[in-house]
């Protein structure tokens, strides 16, 4: 995995211990294998429509999701060597190239996106751990 791509200037106050990737570089090195295609039933960038749809749930839903993982879609896309807010920056790119946006990812607004995601994705675990009866 291409991590070592030349990365974007940090411009948050935390300190990271490396550059930051921007949210094409993480879409072409991470996501682009299942979202540039359609793979696995991931929604393609060629949906505009589609991820139009899915701006609409707004950041907190689309970062967490991207985060915690939902179904076939791995938590943040399977690089865990990712940081939080390059797992954001990826969405907000493929949200950007339907022609919508998302707000500009922060840490602080990336940890609680986070920590829905995985509230959510524990309470799927139940509900299906429930309907296996
Ligand atoms: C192994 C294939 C795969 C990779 C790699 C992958 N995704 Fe996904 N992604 C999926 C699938 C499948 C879905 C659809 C999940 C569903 O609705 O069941 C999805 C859905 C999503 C969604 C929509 C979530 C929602 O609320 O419906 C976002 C946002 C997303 N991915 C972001 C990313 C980002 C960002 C990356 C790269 C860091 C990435 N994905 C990498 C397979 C992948």
């Amino acid at each position: 995995m291409a991590l070592a791509l030349s990365a974007t200037a940090e411009t948050s106050a935390v300190a990271y211990p490396r550059a930051l990737m921007s949210g094409e570089q993480v879409y072409q090195s991470v996501c682009a294998i299942c979202h540039g295609s359609g793979a696995v039933g991931a929604p393609s960038v060629r949906d505009r429509q589609a991820w139009q749809k899915l701006a609409t749930e707004g950041p907190d839903e689309l970062w967490g999701t991207a985060l915690a993982g939902l179904r076939r879609m791995p938590p943040m896309g399977g690089e865990p060597a990712l940081h939080d807010i390059e797992v954001a920056r990826a969405v907000n790119y493929m949200v950007a190239l339907a022609g919508a946006s998302l707000p500009e990812p922060t840490a602080t607004a990336v940890k609680a996106a986070r920590a829905g995601g995985e509230k959510r994705a524990k309470e799927r675990i139940r509900e299906s751990r429930a309907a296996r009866k």
